[in-house]
């Protein structure tokens, strides 16, 4: 069992937890992934690692309750444990010097961007981060970002907080006022991430994206978290899941994306805890 040593709300239907896995955590690289079950009737879910301490033997992840087995989660508080909690999965970051890197984040997706944003930041890199979310209840980890990056820029989708619009509104200002970027990292929703793809590619810049497929073994065995990359058919569990997001076939994901959407509806609609 994988016991819950911190439990905090992030916002409404965001939480944070960390998780006691010292083994996980002693292996765990920016970029990479955990499954977890709840208990023995659960379903399993991967969910891009936020955090970890490999003193501490922890695990951090940061989730929305979207549909059954993250409202189950999100019930669950403090000495409470999880039955299973493997990991690490995937590829970790390639994390290098690459010059000037901006960081995308978008909604939850802030929570995995952090720690690929910290590595690139230590690796020398001159570091822009654009975090953005609907509105500001649903913003989290400024100061955290703040802290690995040269410059942060937040958005808002209402403007509630900081400036008004999407993440890809600065990502094209920045590109329009001749900014030189040699490396775009964006993880969030897919059509934040396809539009963030779409706003470099005509300017050849190399764009990283980190899906978050439904998936169930994680071992490239059942084949429910397949994606098209560049024509070809990859498994977002063992090569991904970060891919080159020019050549994702986003539509194809967004509708793999949606198989569940009935199923998790009725979830949030039966309640939780
Ligand atoms: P959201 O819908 O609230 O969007 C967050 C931000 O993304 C928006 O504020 C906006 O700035 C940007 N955005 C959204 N749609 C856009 C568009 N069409 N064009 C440009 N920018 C756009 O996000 P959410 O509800 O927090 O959803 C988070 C999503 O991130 C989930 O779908 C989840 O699957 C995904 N996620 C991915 C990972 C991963 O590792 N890949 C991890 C966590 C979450
Ligand atoms: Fe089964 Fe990736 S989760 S192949």
């Amino acid at each position: 069992m994988y016991r819950i040593l911190r439990k905090q709300a992030l916002s409404e239907n965001i939480k944070l937890m960390e998780i006691e896995a010292p083994l996980v955590a002693r292996n765990a690289k920016a970029g990479q992934f955990i499954i977890l079950r709840v208990d023995e009737k659960g379903e399993r879910i991967p969910l891009t690692i936020a955090d970890f301490n490999k003193e501490k033997g922890t695990i951090t992840i940061i989730f929305a309750e979207v549909g059954y087995t993250t409202q189950k989660l999100g019930c669950l508080n403090e000495g409470d444990a999880v039955l299973d909690f493997v990991g690490p999965l995937g590829h970790e970051s390639e994390i290098d010097n690459f010059g000037h890197v901006v960081c995308i984040g978008g909604g939850v997706g802030i929570a995995p961007m952090f720690p690929i944003t910290r590595e690139l930041y230590k690796a020398g890199n001159r570091v822009t981060s654009i975090i953005g979310a609907r509105c500001k209840d649903l913003l989290f980890w400024e100061e955290e970002m703040r802290a690995v990056s040269q410059t942060l820029h937040v958005t808002t989708d209402d403007g509630s907080y900081g400036r008004h619009g999407f993440v890809t509104q600065v990502l094209q200002e920045m590109i329009d006022q001749g900014e030189k970027i040699d490396l775009v990292y964006a993880i969030g929703p897919l059509p934040m991430m396809r539009a963030v793809a779409e706003v470099t590619r005509p300017y050849g810049i190399k764009t990283i994206v980190s899906l978050n497929s439904i998936m169930v073994d994680g071992t490239g065995m059942c084949g429910a978290c397949r994606v098209t990359v560049g024509g070809e058919t990859k498994f977002t569990c063992v090569d991904g899941p970060e891919f080159d997001g020019h050549l994702v076939d986003f539509a194809e994901q967004m509708r793999r994306a949606q198989i569940f959407k009935d199923e998790e509806a009725r979830a949030r609609a039966a309640g939780s805890c």
